[in-house]
C-alpha cells in the first residue's frame, strides 16, 4: 500500500494523520516527510526533479509506504507528476486531511480538482475531516467541501472518516513517543502520585497521566476512522491491504 498525504493547505493534519492515523496500521509501512528532504538548512524546500526521481525510486523498492507531502512542495510535485508521464500510478491512493476552516476547505478542493487534472481517478481519492468539533454535524461544518464534492462528482465523501479535535496530538509531539506507545505504557500514575513527595514530581507525573489517558482514549477513534476509509477498496486494495 503506498500512499500519499497531500494538501495544498498548511496545518490540515497531513503528518498527523500520516504518523498517527496511517502509518500504525499498515504494516511495515516507512514513512517519508517530502518536505525533510534536503531540508537541514531551514529554509523551505521544494522537490526537484532528480529528488522526485528519487522518490520514485524509492517508491518501487518499498511495498508500504506513506508520504507526507508538505504543502509548500504540493504545486511542484503535481507539476513533476505531470511531467514523469503515469507516475501518480505509483500511489494506490491520494489521502487528503481537511480541516472546517472555510480557507481550508477552498484550498481542499483546489487540492482535489488538481489531483483530477493529473489524472487520479475519484475512486483512489479519501478525505479525512480533521480537527472536527464533536457538536456540529460534519455536513454543516464541511458545507463548502461536500458542496464542492457533489458538483464535480468526484470524490466520495465518507463521513465517518472524521478525526475530532484532540489535543493528545499536540502533547504527543513533545514525548518522543507514539501515541501507541504512550497509551501501552503500563505505569501506575496514580500511585506514582501518591508516592511523589516534591508538588513539582507531583505535577509531572500528572501531565503523563493525562497524556496516558489521552492516548488510550484516542485509539479508538484513530481505529474508527481507518476503518472507515476502505482502503481495501482502493482500486489496488485488494493486494496490498490484507484484510484486517
Ligand atoms: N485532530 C486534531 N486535533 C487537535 N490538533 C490537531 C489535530 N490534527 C492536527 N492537529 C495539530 O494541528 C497542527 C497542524 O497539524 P499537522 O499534522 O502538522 O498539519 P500539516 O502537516 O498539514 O501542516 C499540529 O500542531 C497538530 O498537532
Ligand atoms: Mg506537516
Amino acid at each position: 500500500m503506498k500512499l500519499a498525504v497531500i494538501n495544498f493547505s498548511g496545518n490540515v493534519g497531513k503528518t498527523t494523520v500520516a504518523r498517527h492515523l496511517l502509518a500504525p496500521r499498515i504494516p511495515g509501512c516507512h514513512v517519508v516527510a517530502v518536505e525533510s528532504i534536503n531540508a537541514d538548512d531551514g529554509q523551505p524546500v521544494t522537490i526537484r526533479g532528480r529528488q522526485f526521481a528519487q522518490l520514485q525510486e524509492f517508491l518501487q523498492s518499498v511495498d508500504n509506504v506513506v508520504v507526507d507531502i508538505g504543502a509548500s512542495n504540493v504545486e511542484e510535485l503535481l507539476k513533476l507528476m505531470r511531467r514523469y508521464r503515469d507516475s501518480e500510478e505509483d500511489f494506490d491512493g491520494f489521502i487528503v486531511p481537511t480541516v472546517p476552516a472555510r480557507k481550508q476547505q477552498q484550498d481542499t478542493a483546489a487540492t482535489l480538482a488538481e489531483l483530477a487534472r493529473i489524472g487520479v481517478a475519484p475512486e483512489k481519492l479519501r478525505l479525512v475531516f480533521n480537527q472536527v468539533d464533536d457538536e456540529s454535524p460534519i455536513d454543516r461544518t464541511f458545507e463548502t467541501l461536500l458542496a464542492y464534492c457533489a458538483s464535480s462528482g468526484g470524490v466520495q465523501p465518507r463521513p465517518a472518516a472524521l478525526l475530532s479535535f484532540n489535543e493528545v496530538y499536540a502533547l504527543v509531539r513533545g514525548t518522543g513517543q507514539s501515541l501507541a506507545e504512550l497509551a501501552a505504557d503500563r505505569t501506575d500514575y496514580k500511585a506514582e502520585i501518591a508516592r511523589a513527595g516534591a508538588q513539582s514530581d507531583k505535577l509531572a507525573l500528572a501531565h503523563r497521566l493525562a497524556i496516558q489517558r489521552l492516548a488510550r482514549g484516542v485509539i479508538p477513534e484513530l481505529d474508527a476512522c481507518f476503518a472507515a476509509l476502505e482502503l481495501q477498496r482502493l482500486p489496488s486494495g485488494e493486494q496490498a491491504m490484507p484484510a484486517a
